[in-house]
């Protein structure tokens, strides 16, 4: 019987996992591990934009990213990014046009997920009841955007999924 469109997405978050288990380097610095992290992303997912936002002096910063072209700067609580990071949480959008003050870098964008980094290791899964490290210090030092040319391409897995891989990078800039 063909695989479901969740086992799919399974299957892909573990190999994902796997690799970036192998690319990131606890020694190496954050930029260059965020660049492998954006190339295995899409490498895996073939999203429309992945991409992260740095939190430099307040404001978030373009970042490693695959993808056309996209805006530099974004303030605090601006757009879906300013938001999660304001928030410290994952946001799901399941239709851009549907979200207030959402910032169109790209025409082509539908839905989007977006992840806080934070800077100690920890991870926002204890929405999920799973808290894989105890949160010492909720300090986002950056935000993971995904943008999908679908409709509601992210859902609940994706967030899980991509907290987990995101607890690798903050382990590393720990
Ligand atoms: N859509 C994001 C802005 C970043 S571009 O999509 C890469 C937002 O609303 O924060």
């Amino acid at each position: 019987m063909a695989a479901t469109f969740t086992e799919i997405k399974e299957e892909r978050y573990a190999s994902l996992y796997l690799q970036l288990q192998g690319l990131i380097d606890l020694n190496l610095d954050l930029v260059a591990n965020m660049a492998n992290f954006c190339a295995a992303v899409q490498q895996s997912f073939q999203f429309h934009w992945v991409g992260f936002y740095r939190v430099i002096d307040e404001e978030l910063i373009l970042g490693p990213f695959q993808g056309p072209p996209a805006c530099v700067r974004i303030l605090q609580g601006r757009g879906v990014c300013g938001a999660a990071w304001q928030r410290q949480q994952t946001i799901i959008v399941d239709d851009v046009d549907q979200y207030p003050g959402h910032i169109a870098c790209s025409p082509l964008s539908r839905s989007e997920i977006v992840v806080p980094v934070f800077s100690n290791g920890d991870t926002n899964n204890n929405a999920s009841g799973k808290t894989t490290k105890h949160k010492v210090e909720s300090n986002v030092v950056a935000v993971l955007d995904i943008d999908a040319d679908v409709i509601a391409a992210f859902d609940h897995y994706d967030k899980i999924h991509l907290e987990r891989c995101l607890a690798l990078l903050s382990a590393a800039n720990s």
